[in-house]
């Protein structure tokens, strides 16, 4: 039995997910008010015979309780295992020596972080040498509410009093220096890195202080100083704010990303609570891969003078620290839309009044604020509202400007139906006939349409000599079950699983182990890009200590089963899916009739006929991936 097993089987979901959220029995199921939206109706049901539970309100999540967990205290998966394994007393194998003293650093690190912020809090709240600061963040209108849940403190002029402090907090020199609060020079005299500063602790999404920024009173430079890079703090993975602002986000489905520190904090503080920043930074896979599992929409809140906006326009690549001023660094137009593709959430750019920060907009016209977001435009848009402004098409050199602005935004579009949306309001614009813009438009595309290259052959077995063409499966299928097979398949290649993976809309949730989902989750990005190199020991190097070694299990099964032609692999896997997914929709409409019983019971109409469109939703996708299965299954032996 594994770990996992054991752990559910100790533990009781009703009894889990009622220590998080009040539940009251409901026939032969639970429920509650939704943790994960606002909601004044429960429509929170926790199932004790499958122990499942599943939002049939707005946001419509569900999982057991791995899931639970992960989400209600946003954890990842190891995390959450950790956690779980402790609450049922279940021994989880030990990390790694090396593992563990990461990890231990980490801890270590967080504590001092921790320590230092208080201290600069501490300072800014009574000491006289904040009185500056304090008038200066009363100046620019934050709240002492505010400077509380942010944190905000102040670092004195004093080149060694948080060295004392931490001194006398037990924390060695060498500790303080890894965490980035001290610096040495080259004669190796230690001093604080940060002085005079009004002090930014930048969290991580579980409110854990990973770095600072520090903000000078006057205007002296830098203007922040932020923390170095440490084991902890990653300029280019940190969203700021993301601790106070994820769950706003999960509820509207909306991320605003703007420039800096103030720009976070003076919205929270006016009610707009899914505003985060990234650092200076263009937006990295690492803050796609936060975004894309809490969001639908990413607004990105840009300056009209933003010189990267003008290099992105140009088609060049913004160089963000190079240039002098930027609201977000914008990759060019084919960026921001290759953000829309990795995100699978709608990308729109938010385009402040000319020189006015987020900060200052909010605070003098909020309605504007709210008009200008609710105006935001999805990139392809506006790329064509700025092209029209700023060119006059009725000379010929003005409609080939036009042309050339637009075509390569339009050929980064992936999607068929939006890309000839598109060309078909430039060729009106410029009143080109479109075919006459085709040719120019597959030529940036790349001739055959697709830019994709080739993928690499797939390896199942090392020795090809033994590849046998007929029911190559059988045997492993004999040992492993339908989930832990699936997920064989998609470690081998899961680039060239992609297609069967988004025909059949399996999902992390599909699969009932958490372990099979984290690893699916792991998996994601090299289904989302079929180019982006892969091997199975990056995969279990992302994994937490049960699903990696569950990985190597079933990768060393895979090393002794013959190899696979494409089109067997394809037809296992459709198959597999699709299987999958018949198991999942049944479950999901077996629980919605539980539910809907009790409303009927209940004599809640309109609840009834909700849910009896939901279950007919669910009925009409089940019916649509069996069809799909008889294709998989006989089509093939049909034809021949
Ligand atoms: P800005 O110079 O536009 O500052 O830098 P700001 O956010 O509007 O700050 P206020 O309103 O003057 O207080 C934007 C962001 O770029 C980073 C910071 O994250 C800042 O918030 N930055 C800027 C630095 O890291 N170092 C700097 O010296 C300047
Ligand atoms: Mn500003």
């Amino acid at each position: 039995m594994s770990v996992i097993d054991e752990i559910k089987q100790r533990l009781d979901a009703v009894e889990v997910i009622g220590s998080y959220v009040s539940l009251k029995k409901a026939g032969a199921t639970y429920k509650g008010l939704c943790p994960f939206h606002t909601e004044k109706t429960p429509s929170f049901v926790v199932f004790p015979s499958s122990q499942t539970w599943h939002c049939f309100g707005a946001c419509g999540t569900g999982g057991d309780i791995f899931s639970f967990v992960m989400r209600h205290d946003n954890l990842d998966f190891g995390e959450a295992l950790r956690l779980l394994a402790q609450r049922a007393g279940v021994e989880l194998e030990p990390l790694t020596p090396g593992a563990r003293e990461h990890a231990d650093l980490l801890e270590r690190l967080r504590q001092i972080n921790a320590l230092a912020a208080s201290f600069y809090q501490q300072v800014l709240a009574d000491s006289p040498d904040a009185d500056a600061a304090r008038a200066y963040l009363e100046r620019r209108s934050v709240t002492p509410a505010s400077q509380r849940a942010f944190q905000l403190g102040y670092a004195p002029n004093d080149w060694h009093r948080l060295e004392q402090f931490l001194r006398t907090q037990g924390v060695a020199q060498d500790e303080a220096l890894q965490a980035g609060l001290l610096a040495s020079n080259e004669s190796g005299n230690v001093y604080d890195r940060f002085r005079a500063r009004i002090m930014f602790p930048i969290r991580d999404m579980q409110g854990h202080v990973v770095g600072f920024g520090g903000r000078v009173l006057d205007d002296s430079q830098p203007k922040y100083l932020n923390s170095p890079q440490t084991p902890l703090f990653d300029k280019g993975s940190v969203l700021y704010g993301i601790d106070l602002a994820h769950s706003a986000i999960r509820e509207s489905g909306i991320a605003i990303i703007v420039e800096g520190y103030m720009d976070v904090i003076v919205p929270h503080q006016c009610g707009a609570t899914n505003v985060i920043a990234c650092m200076g930074t263009a937006l990295s896979e690492a803050h796609i891969d936060v975004l894309k599992r809490i969001c639908t929409t990413l607004i990105l809140a840009l300056d009209p003078d933003d010189a990267g906006l003008r290099a992105a326009e140009r088609g060049a690549l913004a160089a963000s620290e190079s240039l002098p001023r930027q609201v977000v660094p914008v990759p060019d137009a084919r960026g921001l839309i290759r953000y829309e593709e990795r995100l699978g959430a709608e990308v729109r750019v938010l385009m402040l009044p000319r020189g006015m920060d987020p900060d200052e907009l909010i605070l003098s016209d909020r309605a504007l604020w709210d008009r200008l977001v609710a105006d935001a435009l999805p990139v392809p848009e506006f790329y064509l509202q700025r092209a029209r402004q700023e060119i006059d098409i009725s000379t010929a050199r003005g409609k080939q400007d036009a042309v050339e602005r637009m075509l390569p935004v339009i050929a980064a579009v992936d999607n068929p139906v939006q890309r000839s949306h598109y060309l078909q309001r430039v060729s009106q614009w410029v009143r080109i006939d479109e075919r006459q813009l085709m040719p120019q438009l597959d030529a940036l595309r790349g001739t055959g349409g697709s830019p994709r290259r080739k993928r690499p052959e797939r390896r199942i077995s090392s020795s090809p000599a033994d590849a046998a063409p007929a029911a190559p499966r059988a045997e492993i299928s004999s040992f492993l079950s339908l989930e832990e097979h699936c997920i064989s398949l998609l470690i081998s290649d899961p680039g060239g699983a992609s297609g069967p993976i988004r025909e059949t809309r399996l999902s992390d949730s599909t699969f009932a182990d958490p372990r099979h989902r984290e690893i699916f989750r792991q998996l994601q990005p090299y289904m989302d890009d079929e180019t982006r190199p892969y091997d199975t020991r990056a995969l279990i190097a992302s994994l937490d200590t049960e699903s990696a070694a569950h990985v190597e299990s079933l990768s060393r099964r895979l090393q002794s089963e013959p190899n696979l032609s494409e089109e067997a692999f394809r037809e296992d896997l459709i198959k597999c899916c699709t299987r999958l997914r018949r198991q999942e929709l049944s479950r999901r409409i077996e629980e919605l009739r539980f539910v809907q019983l009790e409303a009927q019971e209940q004599g809640e109409t309109d609840r009834v006929r909700d849910l009896a469109a939901q279950i007919a939703a669910l009925t009409g996708e089940h019916l649509r991936i069996e069809r799909r299965f008889v294709a998989a299954t006989y089509g093939g032996k049909r034809q021949s």
